[in-house]
């Protein structure tokens, strides 16, 4: 079967197109945005990249024509100059949803993210929530994968805590306090996959999370040990952080901004894990983290 992938140079894309390279069954139309991107992304028979518009929903249909299932990928979090959470995260997914429709898509899968709601005061949380309603109205069979944190080398989650272990003593927000449940990126491709397989009939959506619900300020400390190093952790208030980044981002015009810091500090929550429904099994998180310090070649 053929897929096409938009976002496909983000950490999950590449992440993705790599799962894709090892199949014998699955090719993959790349959609990126610039040739920058196509550049970065792995060299294989199965994967065609292809510079995407998605300004354009009849330029974007050509460039999806002959896959049968779309993964949509592309969106933010950090808005900058140019890409708001409206721009990135509902329109180029109303764009991704007409184009599907001109060319007869069977399937659209669409990660969102956990807490995604219409009516949320979180404006990322709100722009999940519009994006996932577009594509529930696509009338297309569609599966909606809400995830927590992803991690796995080249996420922004592993980043940061490369970064924070690096450190040595690290200032985290609020202590690292609150309760993550990151998911191995290899579980959401595969994930990915096995829905692309399947193309289920019908409108889904699944929250996956992964194996082990911990506060950051542990899973810091288990990275760290894994790494057989030791770090400090202290803690920058929360309302301070809130009251700067409201600042910086409204003079800079994005950057880190309160709904980023609320979406980082809030608690992940998973009412029912949909790791069995998708047909996966969660890696443990010390395995996820020795991939990270493996890949990275972590060093302190
Ligand atoms: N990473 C996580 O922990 C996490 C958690 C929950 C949900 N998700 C969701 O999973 C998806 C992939 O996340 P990721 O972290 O792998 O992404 P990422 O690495 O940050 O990459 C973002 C992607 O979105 C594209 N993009 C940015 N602005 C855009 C715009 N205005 N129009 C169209 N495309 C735009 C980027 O293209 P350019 O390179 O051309 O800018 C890039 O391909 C996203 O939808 C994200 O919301 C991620």
């Amino acid at each position: 079967m053929k897929i096409a992938i938009t976002g496909a140079n983000s950490a999950v894309g590449l992440n993705l197109l790599t799962h894709i390279a090892a199949t014998g069954d699955v090719s993959a139309i790349a959609g990126v945005r610039s040739q920058k991107a196509a550049d970065t992304l792995p060299v294989s028979p199965n994967i065609a990249p292809q510079i995407i518009d998605y300004a354009n929903p009849n330029k974007l249909a050509v460039s999806l024509a002959g896959a049968q299932c779309v993964v949509h990928l592309a969106g933010i979090l950090i808005e900058g100059k140019g890409t708001t959470y409206e721009s990135a995260n509902v329109d180029a997914t109303r764009s991704v949803v007409d184009a599907a429709k001109q060319v007869g898509m069977d399937h659209i899968i669409f990660i969102s993210v956990l807490g995604a709601d219409e009516n949320a005061r979180n404006r990322y949380l709100k722009s999940k929530g519009d994006a996932e309603k577009v594509v529930a109205a696509s009338g297309i069979s569609s599966t909606i994968i809400r995830t927590p944190i992803l991690f796995g080398p080249g996420t922004a989650g592993a980043d940061a805590l490369v970064r924070t272990v690096r450190q040595g003593k690290a200032r985290v927000l609020g202590g690292g306090r609150y309760m993550m449940r990151p998911l191995d990126v290899d579980d959401l491709s595969q994930a990915v996959l096995g829905t692309a397989r399947r193309s289920p009939k019908g409108y889904y959506t699944y929250e996956l999370g992964g194996p082990e619900p911990m506060p950051y300020r542990d899973i810091i400390q288990r990275f760290a040990s894994l790494m057989g190093a030791s770090v400090e952790i202290g803690g920058i208030p929360i309302w301070l952080a809130k009251l700067g980044a409201g600042v910086t981002s409204r003079l800079s015009g994005g950057g880190i901004s309160p709904a980023v810091i609320d979406i980082i500090t809030g608690d992940e929550r998973i009412a029912k894990n949909a790791d069995g429904e998708l047909g996966i099994t969660l890696t443990p998180l010390d395995d996820t983290l020795l991939k990270i310090i493996d890949a990275e070649k972590v060093d302190l």
